[in-house]
């Protein structure tokens, strides 16, 4: 088996919308090659650091959720689990009946609650790459002022489609730069033999800046790299804007300013090419 094929871990084919249905058909059939069956040894070690164990932890796509059972019995008292099987779900709450860890059965984009810390554990590799933008934007909305995240994200780019969806350390750090502060992000050496070499350990300090300042906008017109490469330069042009992310498949547009930048201004940006819309933010 090439070490590439290794690392896949649904089995599925990709092609199906990565839904509900989707992942708990994976928890039904068990076909859930990302368990480790094991708290994620980097992820392990970074708990050891931490010090309030009554800080608010969310755990998003937690699956079988071995970081869970590690924290509470580290005595961490208020973890939040979320996934979005149901089969799963079910048998987390039998797994953790009585215990305080609180689970729920939700979309992580539909979450909406405040947290100090969130701990990545293959789930921004699970989700569909044109996500990454929400991604971002969803925990920074998610974090108290100064919450991070922590874990790990593939550095690496897989032959066959995902899930797991690889990625680039560059590409990493253009996505979350501008919200976050990036205190780790380098090769983690701790991983599971198998990722061993091919992951990264982060830990991504949300900067200070107003919610306003970060807003995800659906977005029609753009087409190609081209139209891409248009809307973010005239965007760059508007005072207080300081980046501008398109996701992979053009349909969301992260802006993230230094000051409030309206839909107004922004539109008015554009306004030299009436394909290119921008609609009302969601997250
Ligand atoms: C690759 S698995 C990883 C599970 C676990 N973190 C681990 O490392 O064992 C991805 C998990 O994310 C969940 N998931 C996928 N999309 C989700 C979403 N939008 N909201 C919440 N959970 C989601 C899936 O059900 C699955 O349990």
């Amino acid at each position: 088996m090439e070490p590439k094929d290794e690392l896949q871990c649904c089995v599925t084919t990709c092609g199906l919308p990565l839904n509900a249905n989707y992942w708990d058909q994976q928890y039904q059939n068990n076909e859930t090659g990302w368990d480790m069956n094991q708290v994620s040894p980097p992820v392990k070690n970074y708990i050891d650091t931490l010090s309030g164990k009554a800080i608010k932890i969310l755990i998003p796509g937690c699956g079988n959720a071995y970081e869970a059972e590690y924290l509470m019995e580290n005595g961490f008292t208020n973890v939040t689990l979320i996934d979005i099987a149901g089969t799963l779900v079910n048998s987390l709450r039998e797994k953790f009946s009585g215990k305080p860890i609180r689970i729920l059965h939700q979309d992580f984009f539909e979450h909406n609650e405040k947290y100090d810390l969130i701990l990545e554990q293959t789930f921004f590799c699970a989700i569909n790459p044109s996500l990454r933008e929400r991604y971002a934007a969803k925990c920074f909305h998610l974090l108290n002022g100064g919450g991070k995240i922590a874990g790990l994200l593939f550095n690496i780019e897989f032959e066959r489609d995902g899930p797991p969806f690889g990625g680039k350390r560059e590409d990493y750090q253009i996505l979350f730069e501008p919200m976050f502060h990036l205190e780790q992000f380098d090769k983690c050496e701790t991983s599971i033999p198998k990722r061993q070499g091919n992951e990264l350990f982060v830990e991504m300090k949300k900067k200070n800046m107003s919610a306003d300042w970060v807003k995800l906008y659906r977005t029609t017109g753009i087409t190609c790299s081209g139209c891409k490469r248009t809307v973010t330069q005239k965007l760059l042009k508007t005072e207080g804007v300081k980046s501008v992310s398109i996701n992979s498949d053009f349909s969301e547009l992260l802006v993230v300013s230094n000051q409030p930048a309206p839909l107004e201004v922004l539109r008015n940006a554009l306004a030299d090419d009436t394909n290119y819309q921008l609609n009302e933010t969601f997250i």
